[in-house]
């Protein structure tokens, strides 16, 4: 089927009280493994590509594979630009088969990150391509930091507020304490969800938690049991994100996760068996692998069943 807008993907998912996954992608393996996921689950799913995606790939070859898992897909698919940041870049998506851009102003002080996102939002609807914005910066709440530090990088939900209305997005990014990476706390797990809760109350748009990924357990012991150093690595507990999306965010982004799965079964088949050399032998288990962890996310946000 065609590729979706994120609008129409996150318009049925606020409707319906789940969240569709936007999973990060680099290679046809990762892809595959996401699309072939939302398929066993029934599940929709948002294909992110950053702009180190794109470099890495190149725009054309991530612009063909993703329409053609698309016209070969049973589920609703929708192709997005992860954390934009240069206009070049966002242009080339918005004239090349994106249906979603995220223009990520969030370093930039208030004004100046409305100013782009209004920029941005006029190319993108020319194209009926949806524009996701960010507001508030990803960063861990440290046990000791202070009021007035923290309210510095969270999101404020009157600012919030104004910047929906003024830029007239179609999705939120906001910041309740989630961060990046493999390392989100060093101490306890601290989120915002009061504040969370505030945004939804003032916000009718869509609302997108970053730096989502949970670090599993199982999936950091295989790859450290294969030879990962990955010390100290913690994630956002499954608990958490339910809440989250009880209380209204309807896009969840994953990318560590899905890293982790895949490092864990290509070091296992590396570590088993030293003799193997044929690539498709050693990237196919980590595509399994990324695929299993895209089914449990799935299940986790609702978004299973969904797409049937
Ligand atoms: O939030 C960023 C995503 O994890 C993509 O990371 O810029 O290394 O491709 P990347
Ligand atoms: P994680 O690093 O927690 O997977 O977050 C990914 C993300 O927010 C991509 O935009
Ligand atoms: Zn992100």
């Amino acid at each position: 089927m065609p590729l979706r807008t994120n609008h129409e993907l996150l318009t049925l998912a606020k409707r319906g009280g789940y969240a569709v996954g936007a999973f990060n992608t680099n290679n046809l393996e990762i892809l595959q493994a996401i699309v072939s996921a939302g398929e066993a689950e029934k599940s929709p799913a948002i294909i992110a590509v950053s702009e180190g995606a794109i470099q890495y790939a190149g725009l054309p070859f991530i612009v063909s594979m993703v329409r053609t898992a698309s016209d070969q897909s049973s589920i609703p698919l929708s192709l997005h630009l992860d954390h934009g940041k240069d206009l070049d870049i966002i242009g080339s998506c918005v004239e090349n088969g994106f249906t979603s851009i995220m223009i990520d102003g969030s370093h930039l002080k208030f004004q100046e990150n409305m100013a782009i996102t209004q920029k941005v939002v006029q190319i993108a609807r020319k194209k009926g391509v949806s524009v996701e914005a960010e507001l508030g910066r990803l960063k861990g709440i440290e046990e000791k930091v202070s009021v007035s530090e923290r309210e510095a990088f969270l999101t404020d939900p009157q600012a919030a507020e104004e910047f929906v209305k003024k830029t007239e997005v179609d999705a939120l990014a906001i910041a309740i304490g989630t961060s990046h990476g493999a390392y989100k706390f060093k101490g306890e797990v601290n989120l915002d969800f009061e504040r969370l809760k505030e945004i939804a109350q003032r916000i009718d748009i869509p609302l997108v938690l970053h730096g989502a990924s949970g670090v599993p357990q199982s999936v950091l012991e295989k790859a450290e049991r294969f030879g990962a150093k990955l010390p100290g690595a913690k994630g956002i507990p499954d608990d958490a994100i339910r809440m989250a999306v009880s209380l209204g965010i309807s896009k969840i982004n994953i990318d560590t996760d899905l890293r982790l799965s895949f490092i864990g079964a290509i070091r296992e088949v590396l570590t088993n068996k030293p003799e193997e050399f044929d690539p498709r032998k050693i990237l196919g288990p980590g595509r399994e692998a990324i695929r299993q962890t895209v089914q449990a996310k799935m299940r986790l946000f609702g978004s299973s069943g969904k797409a049937a």
